[in-house]
């Protein structure tokens, strides 16, 4: 571990990427699956039963399909009138997960068979296959439902299946319960019938829902519980909002009315009907993801469906918007059209991502959310794949525990990113147009991503995959260097695989990208100019002015040679470039400095010359870069450290102080975030007015004034009487983590709760993520405010260290949730010798499940201390120079 797996050897585009899969023999092809399953709310156990109709491709005398912790009961295969096998012929295969049953004669290819199983299966609390979650109903009692989770391979789990993307079928399901509760699935109800119950003998029903179109078993669900829904008939098919009877089923208006609206507008932009008869969105209490979007029913975290907007602010909002129409862009990409296997993620996740923000841009146009694309997805994109840990897009993965791993910044950002890339080089109109082609030749089949090249080349008449394919086949991107000819007025480019490290091998940096360059002059932008070879000339009409990667739509950093950034600061100031030229030359700069390709003084010194600039998105990339500095610089000296925190104090006082802390019932969206953005960076750095005003705000709260606190402003006010207060504070805050009305209100208590540093209260912190007051889906919360402080990223990662068989037993490896918090325990650390530390605990412990975020953690902690060798002399005299120190 900690040698980086999968780093370099990228894959070969000449390989093929479908040879190393692992699938179920090809022999029988699922076509329909008639499934019955009957939760027990008394033992936590179902009973279930499968009729599939399978077609026989080639002679067969064994049928193999996927289960997990299944008992099945009985086995039968029939072909016509004959039965052809029974319980008895059964083998596991823990490894690949399958069950074998083994045929007393063989089926003729052409022919058609059927399989019976019935089973019990095990309601779970691990938020996998057909599991439980719980609420307290409103007598207080605790009341559970039965929910599911099958996405990656958890369909298996709830019923044995043929698991694989590309074995699509129809389904019929039957749930059944008690009267009482609301059964939910991917259809609309067909039929109802009441019953006598095996289990109970109570009143019962069975509810039979219409015949599923053709679909992929990771997109099931089936939900049975004790629920309340609101509805809206502003689309063409009814849809509704669920959630448990705890909650206050008004907070789902907000995300209906979005769904309805959201669902009309991808109908018409796709050129192609939402195909089912009703769209349900549910809340659910345990969820491990934030949403799922399974065909017609798709399923939520709380907080990233349900919003009360008094007492939540603008970025909340902001991400419920963002996760609904990222579920609903699902229902077309991924779900109508489904990648083949799993290494093509991308096409399902990218997709999804730049197609909410695509959505979210018409909808909301003052929320100007492209501006920040750069610096969210754009900028999580390159952080990842500037390690040698990243991976290709398109990476070839087999098991369970490798296949969660790559939901991951790759599929979603850098996947997101290239699509955005590709549809600036088309213009929107024409890439729109191949995404609707796409989607027509590929309905209810599956695809692989050359597929969606052809359809891009088919719209724009241009060689699509001849740019593209090295993009999602190659691992990393490069750093363009860019120095200048003023007797030609030309400039020289050359590209080099950038690396976080900075220690490139020669054969780490063998593959060329091709490059779009963006060319930005007075005269406007040159979207056509590429560089796809390793260096070359480009002449300009002049050099005062220019910059490339307009806009930043290109993946890539550009390295500048000092005078040429100077300049640039000055352009900006004159109106010279764009927002997101702005905050992605910022972020260019911080990562070539953070790697050894450019001096820190040079972006601290950049950082100064910003001082007076407008824009959110901006400041949200200033005040990033300083974070990431003063995190990298956490365990030196703290003369040094009370420096960094002086001139981040220096840097963002007047705008902090200029936008103030009072806010508006007219205040827009963007200046709602900007205030309380501000106000928290200005307070971290200790703004002596800030701080006290932090602390007026928190004391009027705590004697009752529960509006004291304006949303936007609460996670930074928690943030500075924690880490400037003591017990006092920390027990209101730790009040409203675990008893505050909402989720999203208990969230922000539960993340601030980490910053007191107090030891004892240190420990108080540490014992919440494994205790009863916090739910598995939530471990990460207590947790991540500890990272900001030395003391607590040393006691977080003693704490996982002591507790590590419990979070292995808790957080399975067959779960992202794992990797995070590996993640949120290591990736602080910033000096070699915390990497012996975390090597040594690992050395000899399987690393299922989380091996790419223990890599990516030790390649991030390689970079810093690197970062620190490197530049410490070089800030600390910078910092003396402008009298910081
Ligand atoms: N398909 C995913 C859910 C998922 C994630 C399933 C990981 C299995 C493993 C879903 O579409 C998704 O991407 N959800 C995001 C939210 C979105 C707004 C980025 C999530 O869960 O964070
Ligand atoms: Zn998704």
């Amino acid at each position: 571990m900690c040698r980086h797996q999968y780093g370099s050897e990228d894959i070969n585009s000449s390989m093929d990427i479908t040879q190393a899969r692992e699938v179920l023999p090809k022999n029988v092809k699922p076509v329909h699956y008639d499934l019955t399953l009957e939760p027990n709310f008394e033992n936590f156990t179902y009973e279930g039963k499968v009729v599939i109709d399978l077609d026989v491709v080639e002679d067969t005398t064994s049928i193999s399909l996927n289960t997990i912790d299944l008992k099945i009961h009985s086995t039968q295969v029939t072909s016509g009138d004959q039965v052809i096998a029974s319980s008895s012929e059964l083998q596991y295969d823990e490894d690949t997960q399958t069950t074998k049953i083994s045929l007393s004669d063989t089926i003729r290819a052409g022919s058609k068979a059927k399989l019976t199983h019935t089973f019990t299966g095990i309601l779970n609390d691990n938020m996998t296959g057909f599991y439980r979650s719980s609420f307290k109903a409103q007598d207080g009692s605790t009341t559970y439902l039965a929910t599911t989770q099958m996405e990656p391979t958890d369909a298996r789990r709830a019923f044995p299946c043929f698991d694989e993307p590309a074995l699509k079928a129809e389904f019929t399901i039957t749930l059944i319960a008690d009267k009482k509760m609301t059964c939910l699935s991917n259809m609309d109800v067909a039929s109802e019938k009441e019953l006598d119950s095996k289990i109970t003998g109570g009143r019962r029903k069975a509810v039979t829902f219409n015949k599923t179109p053709l679909m992929s078993t990771y997109l099931l669900a089936f939900i049975v519980g004790e629920l309340n829904y609101i509805e809206t008939n502003n689309f063409r098919v009814p849809v509704r909002v669920y959630a448990p009877t705890d909650r206050d089923i008004e907070h789902g208006r907000f995300s209906l009315e979005l769904a309805a609206r959201t669902l009309d507008f991808y109908e018409k932009k796709f050129d192609s009907k939402f195909p089912l008869p009703k769209m349900d969105m549910i809340a659910i209490p345990d969820f491990s993801a934030g949403a799922m979007e399974n065909w017609g029913l798709v399923t939520y975290r709380v907080v990233d469906l349900l919003i009360d907007e008094k007492v939540s602010g603008a970025s909340t909002k902001q991400r419920v918007a963002e996760t609904v129409q990222h579920e609903l862009a699902h229902q077309w990409f991924g779900n109508l059209v489904t990648m083949d296997f799993w290494d093509g993620l991308w096409l399902n996740e990218g997709f999804a991502t730049w197609m909410s923000w695509y959505s979210c841009d018409v909808f909301y146009p003052e929320w100007k959310v492209w501006e920040g694309y750069m610096t969210d997805n754009l900028a999580s994109a390159l952080s990842l794949d500037s390690l040698r840990s990243s991976h290709p897009i398109e990476v070839p993965v087999k098991r369970a525990d490798e296949i969660n791993q790559i939901f991951d910044a790759i599929s979603y950002s850098k996947g997101s990113s290239v699509l955005r890339m590709i549809s600036k080089y088309l213009g929107e109109d024409v890439f729109m147009e191949g995404v609707r082609h796409y989607l027509k030749k590929h309905a209810y089949g599956n695809t692989q991503t050359g597929d969606l090249w052809a359809a891009l080349s088919n719209a724009s008449g241009k060689d699509v995959e001849k740019v593209m394919d090295i993009w999602t086949k190659k691992v990393g991107f490069p750093v363009v260097t860019v120095t200048e000819d003023a007797n030609t007025s030309s400039i020289h480019l050359k590209q080099n695989r950038f690396l976080r490290t900075a220690d490139v091998k020669p054969e780490e940096d063998e593959t060329l990208f091709p490059v779009f360059l963006g060319l930005r002059t007075k005269e406007g932008v040159n979207e056509d100019l590429a560089l796809s070879t390793r260096e070359a000339d480009f002449k300009l009409k002049d050099l005062d002015f220019f910059k490339l990667n307009a806009d930043h739509s290109g993946i890539y950093r550009t390295l500048y040679t000092a005078e040429r950034l100077r300049k640039l600061g000055i352009a900006a100031k004159d109106g010279l470039l764009s927002v997101e030229d702005r905050a992605g030359m910022i972020s260019d700069a911080g990562a070539l400095a953070a790697s050894g390709y450019q001096k820190t003084s040079g972006i601290l010194s950049l950082l100064e010359s910003f001082k007076s600039e407008p824009a959110f998105v901006v400041w949200q990339e200033i005040t990033a870069r300083i974070s990431v500095l003063r995190s990298a610089w956490i365990f030196e000296e703290e003369e040094v450290k009370n420096a960094l925190k002086k001139f981040q104090l220096d840097l963002t006082k007047d705008k902090a102080h200029e936008l103030g802390w009072e806010y508006k019932d007219t205040d827009g969206h963007i200046e709602q975030q900007f205030k309380g953005m501000m106000f928290g960076t200005a307070g971290v750095a200790k703004d002596e007015t800030i701080v006290k005003a932090a602390f007026d705000m928190f004391n009027k709260f705590k004697n009752g004034d529960s509006s004291a606190i304006h949303p936007n402003l609460r996670g930074s006010v928690y943030a500075l009487v924690l880490s400037n207060g003591g017990k006092d504070e920390y027990e209101v805050v730790l009040n409203e983590a675990l008893n505050a009305n909402t989720s999203d209100e208990r969230n922000t208590a539960m993340r601030a709760l980490g910053r007191a540093k107090n030891p004892e209260l240190i420990k108080r912190t540490l014992d919440l993520p494994l205790s009863e007051h916090v739910k598995g889906q939530d471990i990460y919360l207590p947790i991540s405010g500890l990272r900001t402080h030395p003391e607590g990223i040393k006691a977080l990662w003693s704490w996982m260290k002591d507790n590590w068989a419990e979070l292995e037993k808790r957080l399975f490896p067959g779960l992202t949730m794992l990797s995070s918090v590996v993640s949120i325990c290591t990736s602080s650390f910033t000096h070699e010798e915390h990497m012996k530390d975390i090597e040594k605990f690992f050395a000899g412990k399987s690393t299922k499940g989380f091996d790419r975020a223990l890599a990516q953690s030790c390649d991030a902690i390689r970079a810093k201390s690197a970062w620190i060798k490197r530049d410490s002399e070089d800030i600390k005299t910078w910092l003396k120079e402008h009298r910081y120190m």
